[in-house]
């Protein structure tokens, strides 16, 4: 059987689509970066905003996106090309997946990074480094690690190697398939741990500072940090969910599937914060101490369990896996499309823009130790580059595809697109995408840059 014959019929399942997708939404983002903007956007009012954004801002694009994907069936660059051919929009929209393109290699070269320590706590964790370690012990293993780059530069390389060996192979071949059982298990995995931490740390004080907040907490850094991290853990904005939905069953319903995704993703969210922060407030670490949060708390509820070897080894495998089926939807936009329109091997793409990706990521680690000037406004070259991608460019270009879907494409092959069942559902989604996704993100974009 051809392949994309063979891969359609993979795809027509429901739920093949929705694990694929919540591949690409749930990793690092939720576990290493929510937690930590969390605490320092003030717990409760962030969580508060970062849930009406999603549902405002988030999931509208996310079906937006989606919904492009599957009306062409095509990469996204080729698929503004064919909407472009066939006079529906103008050819200058074909910057807008360029910048999607952009906007993933950039985040991969820190993603990879963070992915690396990742495996490098894989490494500590099987070696007993965990055993009863208290809260500065665990601070200093992070220290250690984030000042040795040679360290980080290896971990940096494998991960970066994986990323290219699957992407080179074909995305979707089995992607899915191993999503499948990840998801399930990475949810009881963080079920229990969230018990345990609840049992073991600071419940009550973590509770009220996740859910409680008051209207002079919302500021407009929280509100640009929880629409960053909203389109950043669903990956919308640049381009990933673009290929998912290429693929996705015409039957399907794009409301109900990207929903499941949605929710899926805020629930390993609110897991991850369930286990964190009972520890930091029982620990006494610092809510505010950023990148470092979840590398300093898990250690400590892995050092105190029964089998915390084994199970301080498998959450961080767990971990590298969901980082990877993340990272592989990067840099698949400029892969997919070197091949499909230059006829580029995909493993000869997959090297070619791995390795610039790696090359970046050197700058990235080394701005953790020997390179930790300030290059702009207080901000060493991660922050950059991590403000730059989730507060400007996601923003950017979620903000210009949700115009070429809302504003751009006739109405009818968009309502052609949802098959919903209800017209309520088109007009709830075609309505908050016009009039309250769109300008939030016009906004944003433009406070970004000025918080920049
Ligand atoms: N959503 C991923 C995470 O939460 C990161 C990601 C961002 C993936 C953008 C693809 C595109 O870890």
């Amino acid at each position: 059987m051809p392949e994309s014959r063979s891969l359609q019929g993979i795809w027509s399942s429901p739920w093949i689509f929705i694990f694929a997708a919540s591949g690409s939404a749930v990793g690092l983002g939720n576990i290493w970066r929510f937690p930590y903007l969390l605490g320092e956007n003030g717990g409760g009012a962030f969580l508060f905003v970062y849930c009406a954004c999603l549902l405002l801002v988030g999931l509208p694009i996310l079906m937006a996106e989606v919904a492009l994907g599957r009306t062409v069936r095509s990469n996204p660059i080729d698929t503004v090309n064919d909407l472009s051919e066939r006079r529906l929009i103008h050819s200058a929209w074909v910057l807008v997946p360029w910048l999607a393109g952009v906007t993933g290699f950039l985040i991969l070269t820190f993603y990879s990074v963070i992915a690396g320590w990742s495996m490098a706590y894989v490494e500590r964790a099987v070696s007993g480094q965990f055993v009863r370690i208290s809260e500065s012990g665990a601070q200093s293993m992070y220290d250690a690690l984030l000042s040795s780059p040679g360290e980080m530069l290896l971990w940096h390389t494998l991960f970066m190697l994986l990323v290219v060996v699957v992407v080179g192979q074909s995305v979707t071949r089995g992607l899915a398939a191993l999503v499948r059982i990840l998801l399930p298990v990475l949810i009881v995995v963080l079920l229990m741990l969230a018990g345990f931490a609840l049992y073991k740390g600071n419940a009550w004080e973590a509770v009220q500072f996740l859910f409680r907040w008051s209207w002079q907490d919302i500021t407009l850094k929280v509100v640009t940090a929880a629409i960053g991290q909203a389109l950043f853990s669903l990956s919308v904005g640049m381009g990933a969910m673009f290929a998912y939905g290429a693929y996705m069953s015409k039957r399907m319903s794009i409301a109900s599937a990207c929903s499941t995704v949605a929710l899926i993703d805020l629930a390993v969210s609110l897991l991850a914060g369930l286990i964190i922060f009972p520890l930091a407030f029982a620990f006494h670490i610092n809510v505010q101490s950023g990148p470092s949060l979840t590398f300093v708390s898990l250690p400590i509820i892995f050092g105190s369990l029964p089998a915390g070897r084994e199970v301080g080894g498998f959450f961080f495998l767990l971990l590298t896996i969901t980082a990877l089926t993340s990272a592989i939807s990067m840099l698949e936009l400029f892969v997919a499309w070197l091949h499909e329109k230059y006829y580029i091997a995909r493993m000869k793409a997959a090297l070619l823009l791995g390795f610039l990706v790696w090359l970046v990521g050197i700058a990235v680690l080394l701005s953790f130790n020997h390179w930790d000037s300030k290059l702009l406004y207080h901000l060493n070259f991660f922050e950059i580059l991590d403000k730059l991608t989730s507060q400007i460019l996601l923003p950017l270009g979620a903000m210009l595809l949700s115009v070429l879907v809302a504003w751009f494409l006739p109405r009818s092959v968009l309502q052609n697109e949802m098959v919903a069942k209800k017209s309520m559902c088109f007009q709830w989604w075609y309505c908050t995408l016009k009039y309250v996704s769109i300008p939030v993100l016009v906004l944003v974009t433009f406070a970004g840059w000025i918080g920049v």
